[in-house]
């Protein structure tokens, strides 16, 4: 297939194919945390992405060389590194989508709440530079505990006066990406055809992959259920423990961060029906935010979508989860508050 980009005289990009003529609009993607174990190799993938147009690499210390490595791959997008505060303006402005991996990864023996006295102060100070400088973006929120990271940034955002709930992400793709490899192992199926929603939140008991709703269809026995269960909600404490004291996730992170920002990003375009889990401001139950399946659109969440029938021990396992995250979401809105 005839395949080129080229400038119209609008400054926008055409890509076309053949005969027919499909505009792709600038995008521009600011990465935070961008010369970390996970903000490297998302950055790579990020200027993989065809729907980029402009990667902006930010950190404390480090991404000049990030920056000048990865702008050497030879596709569309343009790279820059900013480095230190006095940079994040310019690395901010004019972005689509941010995403966050800034922060301390866990050790083993360390729960995601453990990080919270760490990155709960750099996720507050980079939220209110996206709020000065990009409130339109939206945000994915990597840094962990997620399940307290989001409340705090919607708190910070709503402060500013610039917080719309459509556009706060927390990214709970890696559990839905482990879900699907560990079911595809089990069931014995092509892992390229397995869908799973998880739901919930994104650490341990409230991380609740729907197994009942998962595609193909395999009737495992319901003890296979709950062990892939157990494994998705400890797949994190697997790798850290297996890293034994080098972090967490970074690759598999990237891979899931990665999908999940081109997901935005295909909203952002316009392309219909772009569904992934995420946790979100939500009323699918009486908590304030809840992942599940959402509907991404021109304007960041178009539909919060519903469970969907559930298994009596997915039942179980959302009532169970309910305190523990409850608990997460006040924990983050008191300290974006009191601080
Ligand atoms: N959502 C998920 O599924 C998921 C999975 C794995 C890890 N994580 C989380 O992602 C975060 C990053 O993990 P990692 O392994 O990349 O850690 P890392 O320590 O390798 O990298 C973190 C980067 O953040 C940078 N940083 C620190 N403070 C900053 C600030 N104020 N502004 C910008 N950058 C800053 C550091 O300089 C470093 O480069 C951790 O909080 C971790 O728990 C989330």
């Amino acid at each position: 297939m005839f395949r080129f980009v080229a400038r119209s005289a609008a400054g926008k990009h055409l890509l076309r194919r053949g005969y027919a003529t499909e505009s792709v609009p600038d995008r521009k993607v600011a990465v935070l945390g961008a010369a970390g174990g996970i903000g490297q190799p998302l950055a790579l993938l990020m200027k993989l992405n065809p729907l980029v147009s402009q990667l902006a690499l930010y950190d404390i210390a480090n991404t000049p060389g990030v920056a000048a490595d990865v702008s050497h791959v030879n596709t569309r997008s343009e790279v820059a590194g900013y480095v230190g505060e006095e940079q994040l303006g310019k690395a901010l402005e004019g972005s689509d989508v941010v995403i966050i991996p800034a922060g301390v990864p866990r050790k083993p023996g360390m729960t995601r709440d453990d990080l919270f006295n760490i990155n709960a102060g750099i996720v507050k100070g980079l939220c209110a530079a996206i709020a000065k400088y990009c409130p339109n973006a939206l945000v994915n929120m990597i840094s962990n505990p997620v399940n307290s990271t989001v409340p705090i940034a919607a708190e910070v955002f709503k402060k500013a006066g610039t917080y719309d709930e459509k556009k706060l992400f927390g990214v709970t793709t890696l559990d839905v990406v482990r879900a699907k490899t560990f079911y595809a192992g089990k069931a014995k199926v092509n892992v390229a055809d397995v869908n799973v929603p998880v739901v919930g939140g994104h650490a341990g008991i409230t991380i609740l992959p729907l197994f009942s709703q998962a595609t193909p269809k395999a009737n495992l026995a319901e003890e296979d259920i709950k062990a892939l269960t157990k494994r998705t909600q400890d797949g994190g404490t697997e790798v850290v423990e297996a890293k034994a004291g080098k972090g967490s996730a970074t690759l598999s992170m990237a891979y899931a961060g990665a999908i999940f920002a081109d997901a935005c990003l295909k909203g952002l375009n316009g392309v219909p029906d772009v569904v992934e889990c995420s946790f979100v401001q939500s009323t699918v139950t009486e908590l304030p935010f809840f992942a599940s399946k959402v509907r991404l659109g021109k304007n960041g969440v178009e539909e919060v979508l519903g469970l969907g029938p559930l298994s009596d021990y997915e039942k179980e396992g959302l009532e169970n989860l309910k305190p523990e995250l409850k608990a997460s979401i006040e924990k983050g809105i008191k300290f974006a508050n009191q601080s």
